[in-house]
């Protein structure tokens, strides 16, 4: 069996960023790649890098879940569980733990990034993360793991802790490949378009949730920060926040670059962003419609039991091989 395996940490409701850079994007690769099974999970344990309200985080894993359904994966060939669920994943990130160097941890830009941030400390759950995020993915032998942008330096720990392995004890891990996007990898804030959409964002107006109603969607989209040049051109240096908006509507539309600046020739940006906001608007009023309808079903649960059926089954059997090849245990 070959995989193709991602995550979402539930830390809220997953941005348009999510959905474009990740979400959307599983559902096209599983119409590509059809020898491959689809490994999908809730991230539910990377959530607790940081503080997490109990109550949220558990309606967050499920609309998570739900969102994944919603977003039009094809049921025949998923595995859709939530990591918790599958206890392999923790063994095996402590013997990732093991491999991985302090070094190693201390150049990730996500940890770097949050500790310069957060005020009241740094938790070691969120320096040894990376290694829980390879355990992950090596669990399975996963062959691609589609993320976005952010996630890249990961997946280069996550192949180099495989490759450690493989040299110390044995050929056992296959070493994953990343898949992104070409156009939608990193969707910027709408606020400020130099940093990453992301869910904590500061900022609500910066940041569309795939929960939003429709007209707040609209109207996060209409103040979107734009430029004084008033022409729609992409150039993600000096005009950071029409490329991002044109970087919106082409992995919406798929609609090349040039075709949108054709497109908009000799208009200003209103006609623009009304367009825009109508273009996002109908993508996610659909996701949305089965998002309800997935939310309140009996199935989300069925689906997600079998998933963690499946996943434990796979998981079982690699840490036991695992632990008989590094001889621990009787
Ligand atoms: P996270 O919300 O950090 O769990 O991210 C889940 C997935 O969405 C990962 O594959 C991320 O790389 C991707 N992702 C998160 N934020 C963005 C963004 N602003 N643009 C594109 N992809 C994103
Ligand atoms: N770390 C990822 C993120 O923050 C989520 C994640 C956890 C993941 N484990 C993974 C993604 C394994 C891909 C594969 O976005």
């Amino acid at each position: 069996m070959k995989f193709v395996l991602s995550g979402v940490k539930p830390t809220g409701i997953p941005t348009l960023g999510n959905y474009l850079g990740a979400l959307k994007n599983f559902v096209r690769l599983q119409n590509e790649m059809k020898e491959f099974e689809f490994l999908i999970f809730v991230a539910d344990l990377h959530a607790i890098t940081t503080p997490q309200d109990p109550q949220e985080l558990k309606e967050h894993t499920r609309s998570v879940a739900a969102l994944y359904l919603a977003s039009g994966l094809d049921l025949d060939n998923l595995t859709l569980f939530i990591q918790s669920e599958v206890h392999e994943h923790v063994e095996l990130g402590y013997v990732m733990q093991s491999l991985a160097y302090m070094g190693e941890l201390e150049r990730m830009t996500q940890y770097k990034d949050k500790m310069q941030k957060q005020v009241q400390g740094v938790t070691s759950a969120l320096f040894t993360y990376p290694a829980l995020m390879a355990a992950d993915i090596l669990l399975y032998d996963a062959s691609y793991v589609p993320v976005g942008d952010d996630q890249i330096q990961h997946l280069e720990l996550t192949r180099n802790l495989a490759t450690r392995f493989n040299n110390r004890y044995h050929d056992f891990f296959t070493v994953p490949e990343p898949l992104t996007v070409k156009v939608g990898s990193r969707i910027m804030d709408l606020q400020s378009p130099t940093n990453k959409m992301d869910k904590s964002a500061e900022n609500p107006k910066g940041c569309i949730s795939l929960l939003d109603s429709i007209p707040t969607i609209k109207k996060k989209i209409k103040a979107a920060v734009t430029d004084n040049e008033a022409k729609v051109y992409f150039d993600s240096e000096k005009k950071p926040g029409i490329s991002n908006l044109m970087t919106i509507y082409s992995s919406i539309t798929g609609d090349s670059l040039q075709a949108i600046t054709a497109l908009y020739e000799g208009k200003g940006y209103g006609d623009f962003k009304n367009d825009l906001a109508e273009i996002v608007a109908k993508e996610i009023e659909q996701v949305q419609t089965k998002y309800f309808e997935w939310i309140h079903s009996p199935m989300l649960d069925e689906i997600l039991d079998e998933g963690k059926a499946r996943a434990s089954m796979f998981a079982r059997s690699k840490l036991q091989k695992l632990y008989s090849l590094m001889g621990i245990g009787r």
